[in-house]
């Protein structure tokens, strides 16, 4: 009935192919699916890697439970199209010619190319291929899935999910689900729930990633902690919407579904056409949450744009003038920000062709002639001068109607017929998915880039859609969510290769759009709007259940400014740090102490942005304290940061214990008393006394 799969053997290491059977490894786990006697591509085991090929259990054959509920209901299959006396969650929906609307396939043959494993699909009847494919990312424990469909016959078919990847638990429905939740100004909160049967979704339909949720999630069988415990986990790298569906079957199987939103989605696939799926990871731990962030910052900062680049200390102009920029109130702001010892100089909004506030100019990217009547290059050239790079504020996918773009071409924007334009922020959105629109961003903003000396930009994108609509276009309608991403994608892939100088910073609002596939094209994130000292303790920890602190710019502010500057600078110095504040209003005495821990900063730099993470205590449990512990990667160095927003209950002092040391080296810890070996430090009690909004860096040495 099938085409024998071929046996590539042991490729080097990581995946083992043997007839109708796979095995994926990575340093310490296994994936393991076979083609049981059904036929079915099976999922057979995910966890810890086994000793021997033959331990890992068989792709088991399920009976029929009843005449309601057939076997292939009841199996865990690695990739179920909706077909036949199946009710669970499918991964793919195709509606073929002639109300077809089922998809039956099998088997046709498998092959290995390096760490990537290709398992091809047909279906039984319809000139449909799909491809699975794995690829082994092994010294982090993940693996990445994605899918191809082609159509290799003469006539179309509509694809109405496309998951890329549907994940397997082992048998049980005591699964707990982490995953981040939040909106503007309040991302990324950590939730957890059991899951119970049914199906839980987590998803975005804003067009981009959204603050609302992310697409991230952990499962445990609720006993894992940050150190321990067997933990899975997964992210999608996709920037608009996308779905995660967790479901525990009628038959106890627990299994996420991973992909474009299906909500309001449509593909038409015709003849001789491919359509890729974004790529879902996913990957197995026994130690704990912490062990499974440390793996995806592993992997995210790997795919980084500039994986090694250690990012800069940078000063924005946003929390200070806000849209009252101009040349000169720019320049003076350069000078105290060199003064400090900030390396990039960012100029946010407000620059632009008349642009005053958030009513006009949005599309009209060109500098605004009253603030800058010679153009940037004054402002630019005194921020070298100084010894700073300069970066500038964009939000290339807007318009407001209220600009000569607008005016020129109101069809560009995403509309319907009939219907009226809904404003969020006083904006519409640009079609990002026609190429007129993504041909004038990229010659505009081209010729901006090129013209100035700039380094550094941050791509904003203020508001969540609505009115979907492309009215000229003839084809399907509902592909416009993905369509829109691709046309994003490439207007900024463009222009990231005609600028390779430039390092960008992904920021919808704040965390709007924090997802692994921007962070290919963009190093960095703009966190959120709130850059208020203790709500940020709670974001970052949040943002770090998936993202690497090299990602996850932090700003001091004066929006809490009665927090004392050093707690300020301690939250902000904890990520990626930066100053968005009105430096005239800081005494001496606060500009001292700002330069001072910004000399700190670039001390311990390397190791936050590049070592690895743990978060000691957690700030959103919310119990007054919070810690986080950064370590070099070599085991060398490290820093400590701890933190009190409140008298906790009972006032205790807060007692930590270190991670990620070696038992047998001996260190020092910044404010403690001589040497003492990793084991001492990871294993006793360290008293860090604290009053409210005291905080404190210290620095760990192996000596
Ligand atoms: C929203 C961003 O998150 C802010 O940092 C700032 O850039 C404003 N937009 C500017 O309009």
């Amino acid at each position: 009935m099938f085409g024998d799969a071929q046996s590539t053997g042991n490729n080097g290491m990581s995946i083992h192919t043997s007839e109708n059977n796979w095995i994926l490894e990575t340093r310490n786990t296994a994936y393991v699916f076979g083609i049981n006697a059904a036929g079915l591509l099976k999922h057979r085991y995910w966890g810890v890697r086994l000793p021997n090929q033959a331990d890992y259990p068989a792709a088991l054959n399920w009976p029929n439970w009843a005449s309601f509920n057939n076997a292939p209901h009841l199996a865990q299959e690695e990739y179920p199209g909706y077909n036949e006396m199946k009710f669970i969650e499918p991964a793919l929906k195709i509606s073929f010619p002639g109300g077809v609307r089922d998809v039956v396939l099998r088997f046709e043959r498998a092959a290995t190319e390096g760490e990537q494993l290709y398992i091809h699909l047909r279906d039984t009847y319809f000139h449909l291929n799909v491809t699975l494919i794995y690829t082994v990312h092994a010294a982090e424990d993940i693996i990445e899935r994605t899918v191809t469909l082609s159509n290799f016959g003469d006539q179309p078919m509509t694809i109405e999910r496309v998951f890329s990847a549907q994940w397997h638990l082992p048998y049980g429905d005591q699964y707990r689900f982490t995953h981040l939740s939040g909106r503007w100004f309040d991302e990324f909160k950590i939730q957890q729930e059991n899951l119970k049967p049914g199906v839980k979704v987590i998803e975005s339909r804003r067009i981009n990633t959204s603050h609302h949720a992310n697409p991230w999630f952990a499962l445990d069988r609720g006993g894992a902690d940050e150190d321990q415990g067997e933990v899975w986990f997964g992210a999608l790298s996709w920037s608009g919407n996308w779905k995660i569906a967790a479901e525990v079957t009628d038959f106890a199987s627990t299994r996420v579904n991973v992909g474009l939103n299906d909500w309001d989605f449509a593909w038409a696939l015709k003849p001789g056409e491919t359509f890729n799926t974004p790529s879902a990871f996913a990957g197995y731990t026994v130690e704990g949450f912490g062990g499974a962030s440390r793996r995806l910052h592993d992997l995210i900062r790997g795919r980084l744009p500039n994986p090694k680049t250690p990012h800069r200390i940078h000063y924005n102009s946003w929390e200070a003038v806000f849209f009252n920029v101009d040349v000169q109130s720019q320049i003076a702001a350069a000078e105290m920000a060199a003064g400090l010892g900030i390396e990039l100089f960012v100029m946010d909004d407000g620059w632009f062709h008349k642009r005053d506030d958030d009513h006009a100019a949005l599309g009209d990217w060109w500098p605004d002639e009253r603030k800058f009547p010679d153009g940037l290059k004054p402002l630019i050239d005194r921020v070298k001068a100084l010894g700073m790079d300069f970066g500038l504020w964009l939000e290339p996918e807007m318009v407001n109607k209220n600009s000569d773009l607008y005016r020129a071409h109101p069809d560009w924007v995403l509309h319907y017929p009939h219907r009226e334009r809904t404003e969020g922020r006083n904006q519409l959105i640009l079609n990002m998915a026609r190429q007129d629109v993504q041909d004038y961003l990229i010659e505009k903003l081209d010729g901006l880039l090129g013209a100035n000396d700039i380094t550094f930009i941050k791509w904003d994108m203020n508001r969540s859609v609505s009115e979907a609509g492309w009215p000229e276009y003839e084809g399907e309608q509902r592909e416009i969510w993905v369509r829109y991403v691709q046309g994003l994608y490439r207007v900024w892939n463009t222009l990231k290769e005609r600028h390779p100088k430039i390092l960008w910073q992904s920021c919808s609002g704040g965390g709007g759009r924090a997802d692994m596939d921007i962070l290919k094209i963009a190093d960095e994130i703009h966190v959120s709007d709130n850059t208020g000292a203790a709500a940020r303790l709670g974001i970052q920890e949040g943002f770090s259940m998936a993202y690497p602190a090299i990602t996850m710019e932090a700003q001091v502010s004066d929006m809490e400014a009665p927090i004392p500057v050093a707690f300020r600078f301690h939250v902000a110095m904890s990520g990626m740090l930066g100053m968005s504040c009105d430096l005239t209003k800081w005494s001496a005495a606060e500009l001292d102490e700002a330069r001072k821990w910004i000399a700190v900063y670039k001390e311990i730099r390397s190791i936050v942005q590049f070592g690895d993470q743990y978060r000691l205590r957690p700030a959103q449990a919310g119990s007054g304290y919070s810690a986080v512990q950064y370590m070099s990667k070599d085991k060398a160095e490290g820093v400590v940061f701890a933190f009190r927003t409140h008298i906790p209950d009972p006032a205790n002092p807060l007692a930590l214990r270190l991670r990620g040391l070696e038992a047998e080296a001996q260190y020092t810890v910044e404010g403690f008393e001589g040497a003492r070996s990793g084991q001492a430090w990871m294993h006793s009690d360290n008293l860090f006394m604290l009053k409210n909004f005291e905080s404190t860096v210290r620095k760990i040495k192996r000596v």
